[in-house]
């Protein structure tokens, strides 16, 4: 064991970074063991593959800024404390390097836009970019539903138990509709498991709070899923809104956790219209499915049609738009917090309410 007290330099990291270094911890961000140092980044930002070849489209890098850059040496070991004063990891300097943030941004955001949130957020990071293998110290202690913070070992050796040979992994940010619902049941259908994994880290500010999104899925499950057939995770990331490259991330992290098989959707991990409704699935033909190691599941954007009463694609629904029920994710979140209930046809009541007694509390407290 390390002795923290003899190391004297400490680098302070926001909730954003500890979330990728729970990641790391935990092996949900294999085969990386730290943070990326120069060749490894160039060739993800470049190739969406590591150096060693191995399919990873996003950077995962700790930036400090010039001031903290000029106190540390390559070589030295540095404390990396929480907010909170809580030392989480060590991390062992291999190497020192300052990226072009504009080409980082080109590459994994496809904009170098500032309204764009995933941009706004690197361009606000630190110039200089440490790498290097970590030493991890002790895992966050969330504030909430912390029995589901389950490691890739944990939730492989459930899949094991349950006897699941082919297991979907579903990610999601938002509150829970019936078009999720729809695509996880449709994927049940052939798939022996459903691997809910919502993700818990930081998202943009006006996205529904991850304990409240929490809460609606185990209503929802309790209520309109069978039990033995789906496991509830958190996902400890935080959001890049990456689009295309964060849903090839998302594909290789569930792989991780245990996961065959992987949903993809309309415009996953999208934010505004920077993104094609299906850019994040033709992404995928990039890769040879070998090196994927993960079998996808594309699904198009999914509704309610009046007509054909139950939930439908324009695969399987011959009516005109005028049937559908389709809402955004914007005007939902802005009937919620008016305390309108979305049409039962968008969002099970269990869940909207849960929604609404949700967003009123975080108004409350705000
Ligand atoms: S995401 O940022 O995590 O992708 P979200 O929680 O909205 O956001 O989506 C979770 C998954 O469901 C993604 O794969 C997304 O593409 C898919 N999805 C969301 N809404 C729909 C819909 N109406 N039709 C089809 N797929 C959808």
């Amino acid at each position: 064991m390390t002795q923290t007290n003899l190391l004297t330099k400490t680098i302070i990291i926001d909730r954003w970074t500890l979330s990728d270094i729970d990641c790391l911890a935990i092996g949900a961000f294999a085969p990386l063991a730290g943070f990326m140092g120069e060749e490894d980044y160039h060739a993800v930002v470049e190739t969406m593959r590591l150096a060693s070849g191995a399919v990873w489209p996003l950077p995962v890098t700790l930036a400090v800024d010039e001031a903290k850059h000029g106190t540390i040496q390559v070589g030295e070991r540095v404390l990396l404390r929480g907010e909170d004063g809580v030392d989480y990891a060590i991390l062992h300097v291999e190497s020192s390097y300052r990226p072009d943030k504009r080409r980082e941004a080109q590459q994994v955001f496809r904009t170098t836009d500032l309204e764009h949130p995933g941009v706004k957020k690197l361009m606000q990071k630190g110039e200089v970019y440490l790498g290097g293998p970590l030493e991890y110290l002790q895992r966050p202690v969330p504030e909430q539903f912390a029995d589901y913070y389950l490691t890739p070992t944990q939730t492989r050796e459930i899949f094991q138990q349950k006897n699941w040979k082919t297991i979907v992994g579903f990610q999601t940010r938002n509150p829970v509709h019936r078009a999720h619902e729809y695509i996880q049941k449709a994927a049940l259908e052939t798939i022996d498991g459903l691997f809910l994994n919502p993700l818990m880290g930081e998202t943009k500010s006006d996205d529904v709070p991850a304990v409240v999104r929490m809460e609606s899925y185990l209503a929802l499950l309790e209520n309109y899923y069978p039990a033995n057939r789906v496991l509830l995770a958190a996902f400890p990331a935080a959001m890049r809104y990456a689009g295309p490259r964060e849903a090839v991330f998302h594909a290789m992290v569930r792989k991780n956790y245990g996961c065959t098989h992987f949903i993809v959707g309309r415009d996953h991990a999208g934010v505004g219209d920077y993104y094609g409704t299906y850019d994040a699935q033709h992404i995928f033909s990039e890769f040879e499915p070998e090196e994927l190691g993960i079998s996808l599941l594309f699904f198009e954007h999914s509704f309610y049609c009046k007509s054909c009463e139950g939930m439908a694609t324009t695969k399987t629904c011959p009516h005109d738009k005028s049937q559908h029920v389709t809402l955004s994710g914007t005007k939902v979140r802005e009937m919620l917090r008016n305390g309108i209930v979305p049409p039962p046809q968008f969002s099970r009541p269990e869940v909207a309410k849960i929604l609404i007694d949700g967003l009123s509390e975080k108004v409350r407290k705000a």
